[in-house]
């Protein structure tokens, strides 16, 4: 905060009564197409500070006029707005952009996203959504940048940029908002909203870490979660809210609840009614309560009771204050749509489509079936539930993108084939959860007639996103079974998945030639991955979540502890390996599945390319270097293929021995570079020991001196690896 704007602030303040101050900590819902007069009334008696949903941009003026014209302060109003991944134009899910590994793509996404939402008045975002989450079954995780801290770190500090520009009051910037704090990706079960037990050290080396990246980058705003964080609401936790964040932090943004989060803490059962829920929010330090009036209705009442001072009231409020000055509106609340480039233009859908076409990963391409060459292609089947449906391919968390704005996979392989291939589509399926087979025989027939076959299949928009979890995460329906039928006819198989999760797909991969996942693609999903499978573009995006064999996997991810007895070829064996009566200790005693193993279907940071990736001669500057110091890690990569790509080469580290166990790998580099056939470059990543830190029994943050093997690799199963320590 400048010190203008805290002059401003504290002046402001010293005008304020209770009650306007009391208003400016509630944000009301909007959005029903009109201003009703009670919110007209409301902001008339400085009674709201904010409003959410409302992107009619004359009634978000009409707002902004009667706050700053008829109300005792004229105090303007943030207009929040879940701009999750687009506004107008739709990008891929954030679990799909995290696939991109490319902080710029996801920072122009965000740049565009908050440009058409600026269009409209709104100034408020509730995104990033940083939680990590390892479950596939929780619904949420679309809308995550996926199971590793720093990934999810890096791509959440991009997405804060993108929103956020170089100046919050520029033309087109909007406040970003970390969501959702804490622990929200570890809901137990993967059932959204559930309890979230996660030791604290887990919690400082794994959940935290994109928070505290996202407040160092300045991010505007938190929000706080739903769930109860080891059995206390994270609404009312005082020691996430104000002992980390706060002091620890030293972060001073504003802090809004999730949806009446605060007065579900009568129904977590941790306040017994409104006021102590009120209480316990303020006490915590949530300077702003969405949708729900608790703080309405009693703050002024436990100020009487001497239970909330008005400093904690102005402290809060001055927060608040503070951010409507830096989004300049205070000199300017008004919006004028003509200042903006219209949405959903050239630039914004091709900015749209590079992302989808980035965050596809290509996860089987046998024989190298892909690219299909337009050149020996007279018709292609295309075929399943999703090649067609612009809403669909949407994804969650869409409220402002519209259907009809969509390019579908049918719409792009038409555009891109023009008259030279034909195109046989044939759904098979009205729907990804239709149980029917009556379209079975005309999609069989496509195939049989067609020369290549290109099967689009996966999740409905509304299978993943928020109170959506899957407890069985398979191929919805009988989509599995209209593979069964179109192999029949005897032609490769090129299966393109659109989903909002991993799926466990172990039977279905055996099915087909070639697997592309391309998570829900946005608006211009179809062009992308149109390009994709005639190789115009080629696959680049990489797993920014594991892919278990099955559900009863989860959770499974590549970062995770050693054990005292960590499986192997040698140790894990397969039930049906196993003699019958085979005695209790016959087994290899190692940590794994009879029925699964333990590796995963598909691994962290794994995606293919048309490229042929080779990875030699791992060196490091130094064998050993001091505390304090940096070591220089290089690898060379060849393009062994026929095809120029780009490749995300990755950087993993393994600290051996340490004050509590560390993972077996852990991911502290990327970076996507493009070769052409034959071509070689050495790639070098720099590392300071303080990179290599990590929270200690203490809770402190130490870098701890020891051996440490550091792997360069096109995904978390890199085995090219070498050696070096740390000395005091
Ligand atoms: C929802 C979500 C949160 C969102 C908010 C406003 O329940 O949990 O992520 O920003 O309410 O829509």
């Amino acid at each position: 905060m400048g010190d203008s704007t805290a002059a401003k602030v504290a002046d402001l303040l010293s005008q304020m009564g209770l009650d306007e101050k009391i208003g400016q900590m509630s944000q009301l819902n909007g959005g029903g197409g009109h201003l009703p007069e009670y919110l007209a009334e409301a902001m008339r008696a400085g009674q709201v500070g904010s409003v959410l949903n409302e992107v009619d941009v004359e009634i978000v003026n009409e707002m902004q006029r009667i706050c700053v014209q008829e109300s005792r302060l004229g105090i303007p109003l943030l207009i929040g707005r879940d701009v999750i991944h687009g506004f107008k134009t739709i990008f891929p899910i954030p679990l799909g952009q995290a696939a991109t590994w490319d902080p710029e793509t996801v920072k122009q996404g965000a740049a565009i996203s908050a440009m058409e939402a600026a269009a409209k008045g709104v100034n408020w975002t509730f995104a990033p959504m940083i939680d990590i989450t390892r479950d596939p079954r929780w619904g949420r995780i679309a809308e995550s940048l996926g199971e590793d801290p720093y990934l999810c770190s890096q791509l959440g500090v991009a997405m804060v940029n993108g929103f956020q520009g170089d100046d919050l009051s520029e033309t087109g910037s909007i406040a970003a908002c970390a969501k959702h704090f804490a622990g929200y990706g570890a809901a137990e079960g993967g059932r959204d909203y559930n309890t979230a037990n996660i030791p604290e050290n887990e919690l400082r080396n794994v959940h935290l870490r994109p928070f505290k990246a996202a407040a160092d980058a300045g991010v505007a705003s938190f929000m706080s979660a739903f769930c109860d964080l080891n059995g206390v609401p994270a609404t009312g936790n005082r020691w996430l809210m104000d002992q980390l964040l706060r002091k620890e932090w030293q972060y001073d943004g504003v802090v809004v609840s999730d949806w009446e989060s605060i007065v579900e803490m009568t129904v977590h059962g941790f306040t017994a009614d409104d006021e102590g829920a009120a209480y316990e929010a303020v006490s915590a330090g949530i300077d702003m309560e969405m949708a729900s009036s608790s703080y309405r209705d009693h703050v002024e009442n436990l100020m009487a009771q001497g239970k909330i001072s008005l400093q904690q009231i102005d402290t809060m409020v001055a927060r608040i204050l503070t951010l409507k000055f830096d989004l300049g509106l205070f000199d300017n609340p008004y919006t004028d749509p003509g200042h903006f480039s219209a949405p959903l233009n050239r630039s914004h859908l091709t900015a749209a489509k590079e992302a989808a076409v980035k965050s596809c990963v290509l996860l089987k391409n046998e024989q190298r079936i892909l690219p299909l060459n337009k050149s020996d292609t007279n018709s292609v089947a295309l075929i399943g539930p999703l090649a067609d449906q612009p809403y669909e391919q949407l994804g969650t968390w869409v409220f402002d993108g519209k259907a009809k704005h969509s390019v579908t996979v049918l719409e792009g392989l038409k555009e891109l084939l023009g008259s030279e291939v034909t195109v046989n589509f044939e759904p098979g399926l009205v729907s990804a959860r239709e149980t029917s087979r009556d379209g079975f025989a005309a999609a069989v027939t496509a195939a049989e007639e067609s020369d290549a076959v290109v099967m689009v299949m996966g999740e409905e928009s509304f299978m993943s996103g928020e109170a959506h979890s899957r407890a069985n995460i398979d191929l919805p329906g009988i989509q599995e079974q209209l593979i069964d039928a179109v192999a029949a006819a005897g032609k490769p198989i090129v299966l393109v998945i659109m989903a909002g999760r991993p799926l466990t797909l172990e039977r279905v991969v055996e099915k087909v030639d070639a697997l592309l996942y391309a998570w829900h693609p946005g608006t211009m999903g179809g062009p992308a991955i149109a390009d994709l499978l005639f190789g115009v573009e080629s696959p680049s995006g990489k797993l920014p979540v594991t892919f278990p064999r099955m559900v009863g996997q989860v959770p499974i991810y590549y970062s995770h502890k050693n054990t005292g007895r960590p499986a192997s070829e040698e140790t894990c064996v397969r039930m049906e390996d196993v003699p019958l009566g085979a005695p209790q200790t016959s087994l290899g005693m190692s940590s794994f599945h009879l029925d699964a193993g333990f590796k995963p279907l598909f691994p962290f940071g794994f995606g293919l390319s048309y490229g042929r990736f080779q990875y030699v001669k791992i060196t490091t500057s130094h064998h050993s270097i001091a505390l304090g110091e940096t070591i220089d890690i290089f690898a060379d990569i060849i393009n062994a293929g026929a095809h120029p790509a780009e490749e995300v080469v990755q950087l993993y580290v393994r600290d051996l021995v340490a004050n509590v166990t560390r993972p077996v790998k852990e991911l502290k580099g990327f970076r996507r570079i493009f070769l052409k056939p034959g071509e070689r470059q050495r790639i070098c990543f720099t590392l300071h020991t303080d990179e290599l830190g990590f929270f200690n029994r203490e809770m402190n943050y130490v870098t701890e001196p020891g051996q440490f093997h550091v792997w360069i690799g096109g995904s978390s199963d890199a085995s090219l690896w070498a050696e070096f320590e740390i000395h005091e």
